[in-house]
């Protein structure tokens, strides 16, 4: 005697409201409640980042209550910090209800010179996505751009988009570019003129913030675009949906990262046991036994 399941996808917060859910049978008697539920139920808070949980995890909440690339850190107490992939990223605006926060590159934070370069990890699109504000990639600087050994032939005029660094005791000069580098026309020229630069580094940006460098470009106005931040998107998938209908909190196996529903007496592969969750696409929809 099984309730119909019906398949369910596109879960928005719309389907989500309208969404009816009925628990069949009430979960077994009992005992004690297991130590891993307990970690999973709590919410996690720090700065702007407010009552987060599951894929979040770090402080309260224990690396099973969530997902590899979401482990928050709280940096003096007030600022909150997200590692993807071994970078840290500062959560500047965060909203569970629509799932997106901004954040802005930890160590670009209040400067155009860290002490090495790196990417933004490409690590990031796996587990988010970048809002529709969010330009990925049309802002590169590129840095120790000392010797061109072919400025003599081409000619670049690039105004004002010249910045120095002061990096580990040594100057080094730099240019900023507001423009996908592979759109860029005259692509050959531009990148051997960069060619002679040591590195480069892209950046996400808003729409906005690269209009403010282009409309006054210099260093500061860089750093203060760096500094607002890019939007990220993160979505909660269905299973993990059931087992919080369920009554369960959602997390992972410790070792192979498998989902886990984490319920008052342990955890189960999707839902708490004893449990039915039936979700309804239509309030018409039957669900009766049969
Ligand atoms: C966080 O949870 C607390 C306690 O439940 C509540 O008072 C507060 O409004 C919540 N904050 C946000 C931003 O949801
Ligand atoms: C990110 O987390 C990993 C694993 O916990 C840790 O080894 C690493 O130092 C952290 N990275 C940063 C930039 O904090
Ligand atoms: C999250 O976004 C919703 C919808 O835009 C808004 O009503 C709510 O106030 C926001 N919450 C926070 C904490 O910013
Ligand atoms: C500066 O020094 C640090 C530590 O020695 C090193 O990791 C880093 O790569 C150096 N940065 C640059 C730009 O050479
Ligand atoms: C950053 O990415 C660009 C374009 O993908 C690449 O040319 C550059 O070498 C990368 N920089 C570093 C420091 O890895
Ligand atoms: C590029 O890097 C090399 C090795 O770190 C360094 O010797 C050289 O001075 C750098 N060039 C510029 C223009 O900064
Ligand atoms: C950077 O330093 C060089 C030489 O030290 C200087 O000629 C140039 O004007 C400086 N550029 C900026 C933007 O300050
Ligand atoms: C971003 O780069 C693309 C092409 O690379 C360009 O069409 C677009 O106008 C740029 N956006 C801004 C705000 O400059
Ligand atoms: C300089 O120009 C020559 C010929 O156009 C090219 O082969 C070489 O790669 C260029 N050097 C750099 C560093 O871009
Ligand atoms: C911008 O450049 C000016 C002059 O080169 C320098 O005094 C200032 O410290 C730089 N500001 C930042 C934020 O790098
Ligand atoms: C995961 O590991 C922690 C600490 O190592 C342990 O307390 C917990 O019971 C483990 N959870 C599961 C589900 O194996």
């Amino acid at each position: 005697m099984h309730p119909r399941r019906r398949p369910f996808r596109d879960l928005s917060l719309g389907f989500l409201i309208a969404t009816a859910l009925i628990l069949v049978r009430a979960p077994a008697a009992r005992g004690a409640v297991d130590p891993s539920y307990l970690s999973c139920s709590s919410t996690i808070s720090c700065g702007v980042l407010q009552n987060a949980s599951y894929p979040f995890w770090g402080l309260t909440r224990a690396s099973y209550c969530g997902l590899p690339d979401f482990q928050v850190t709280c940096l003096d107490n007030t600022t909150p910090l997200l590692n993807i992939s071994n970078q840290n990223f500062r959560v500047l605006q965060f909203n569970d209800t629509t799932k997106v926060m901004t954040v802005a590159r930890e160590d670009y934070w209040n400067t155009i010179c860290p002490t090495s370069f790196v990417n933004t990890t490409q690590e990031i699109t796996s587990s988010f996505s970048y809002t529709s504000d969010t330009l990925p990639s049309n802002l590169t600087l590129y840095y120790g751009c000392g010797g061109f050994p072919n400025q003599t032939t081409i000619q670049i005029t690039l105004p004002n988009c010249q910045f120095n660094c002061t990096i580990n005791g040594t100057n080094v000069i730099g240019y900023f570019i507001t423009k996908k580098v592979s759109d860029i026309a005259n692509a050959a020229a531009f990148s051997s003129y960069f060619g002679g630069c040591n590195s480069s580094v892209v950046l996400p940006a808003t729409q906005s913030a690269i209009e403010e460098i282009q409309s006054s470009p210099s260093n500061t106005t860089v750093v203060s675009a760096i500094d607002e931040g890019f939007g990220l998107q993160w979505t909660v998938d269905e299973t993990c949906i059931s087992c919080h209908a369920s009554g369960g909190q959602c997390g992972r196996k410790n070792r192979s990262g498998e989902f886990l529903c984490y319920c008052q007496d342990k955890s189960y592969s999707s839902t708490c046991s004893g449990t039915s969750v039936v979700i309804l696409e239509h309030c018409y929809d039957d669900f009766g036994p049969g």
